[in-house]
């Protein structure tokens, strides 16, 4: 959930918003300075390096997800306390590894029903042809000083890749006329690049639908990226709006004191996703109920509906026993509200009887009596 500050300030980057504006950090009782997460993926490569995970067959594919903390603006999709499900592929430079974690990520959206997204890809190159990338960004953007907004003003010199990514419309036109990274790719970097785009292609056959596009102008907001970075969003809206987000970064485990080692993941906002489902009105979870609420009327009957919900909780059955001292209609309505599947409904008559009333709660079926033991109740619930 935290890590030394250190860890962010080296890997995502000292001149980004996140380590600039968005880390919540404090002085533990030793006097070390911890931040929350902004984000996993730095956390991630810490761990690799301090498991000797180069000792596994490589890559090595991970996921997690949690809550991740920036202080931003809070506004619609876009929070102070985040939820992250991201995954990462450590230890293999391939452009094949790429386009698996993109399938993976379109895929995995695809699956939720979630329709109209567009991918978008660029190549930001590597520390041997970016310099001179930046150099000619530099220059670019030196000539349009006067047209941008004063933020990019201020960032020109440190972080003039962060120009192409300003939101305000006057940047974005100067920023699409800015010089392309792609063009600037040495050679390596060039192969890998018409490899991920020749591999990309290649999805279609599985996904149709998958359009993508080579946006010069995507950069991402962490530095520690090389190569490929990509992201998702839904076509009709601008903004907040980014689902999945990640790249290739090959120098950050050096970067933080490892060997050096390439790296690949993205992140998706869970939040956004959830969000972005429900406006499509796509996969949504059915709500799971219990399996049976056990509805009781007197003492012994309460008594009796609490040891038998204990043994059918061993038996692996979902049961609630209903609130106690309210009346037969309430706890119905308690156990219709709880989406339970059946009730089991106790009063004196059954204790006598010895047997009680399993009434389905979800279907037309018929209410039928079984006696009051665990075997037969957790039998007729599974449908024996
Ligand atoms: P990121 O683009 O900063 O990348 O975040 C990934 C996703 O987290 C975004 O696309 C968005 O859906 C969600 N997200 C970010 N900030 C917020 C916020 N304030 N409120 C709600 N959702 C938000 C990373 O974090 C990289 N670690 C991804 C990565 C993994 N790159 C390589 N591996």
């Amino acid at each position: 959930m935290f890590e030394p500050t250190d860890l962010f300030e080296r890997g995502v980057g000292d001149a980004t918003d996140i380590v600039q504006k968005e880390m919540y950090t404090f002085e533990d009782h030793g006097g070390d300075s911890l931040t929350l997460r902004p984000e996993g993926t730095a956390g991630v490569c810490r761990a690799y390096i301090e498991h000797g995970l180069h000792n596994q067959p490589q890559p090595v594919r991970m996921y997690y997800t949690g809550p991740y903390f920036r202080y931003e603006r809070p506004q619609a999709g876009r929070f102070r306390q985040l939820r992250q499900f991201g995954i990462e592929a450590i230890g293999d430079g391939s452009p094949n590894v790429d386009v698996e974690v993109i399938e993976l990520g379109w895929s995995y959206i695809r699956s939720l029903n979630i329709t109209g997204t567009t991918l978008r890809v660029n190549s930001i190159g590597d520390s041997e042809c970016r310099p001179a990338y930046l150099d000619a960004l530099r220059e670019y953007y030196r000539g349009h000083i006067d047209e941008v907004c004063d933020d990019d003003r201020q960032r020109l010199e440190r972080a003039p890749l962060r120009l192409l990514d300003c939101k305000k419309t006057q940047c974005q036109r100067i920023g699409d006329a800015a010089p392309k990274s792609t063009d600037f790719l040495c050679d390596d970097c060039e192969a890998h690049w018409i490899s991920v785009i020749v591999l990309l292609d290649g999805l279609k056959d599985t996904y149709p639908d998958l359009v993508y596009s080579i946006d010069h102008r995507l950069v991402r907001g962490l530095d520690y990226y090389t190569r490929t970075v990509f992201e998702i969003e839904p076509e009709r809206t601008a903004g907040q709006s980014t689902l999945l987000g990640g790249g290739r970064y090959d120098g950050l485990i050096e970067e933080i004191g490892g060997v050096p080692t390439p790296g690949i993941g993205f992140a998706l906002g869970l939040d956004r996703i959830i969000s972005e489902v429900k406006s499509q009105k796509g996969f949504v979870p059915p709500e799971i109920g219990p399996d049976v609420v056990i509805v009781h009327l007197g003492d012994e009957a309460r008594l009796r509906a609490s040891a038998l919900a204990a043994g059918l909780r061993d038996d692996g059955i979902k049961v609630l026993v209903a609130p106690a001292g309210r009346s037969m209609r309430a706890q119905m309505r308690y156990s219709n509200s709880m989406n339970a599947r059946y009730a089991l409904i106790i009063g004196d008559r059954e204790l006598e009887s010895g047997e009680g009333s399993l009434r389905p709660l979800q279907d037309d079926g018929d209410q039928s009596e079984v006696p009051l033991t665990v075997e037969v109740i957790a039998k007729a619930l599974r449908g024996g």
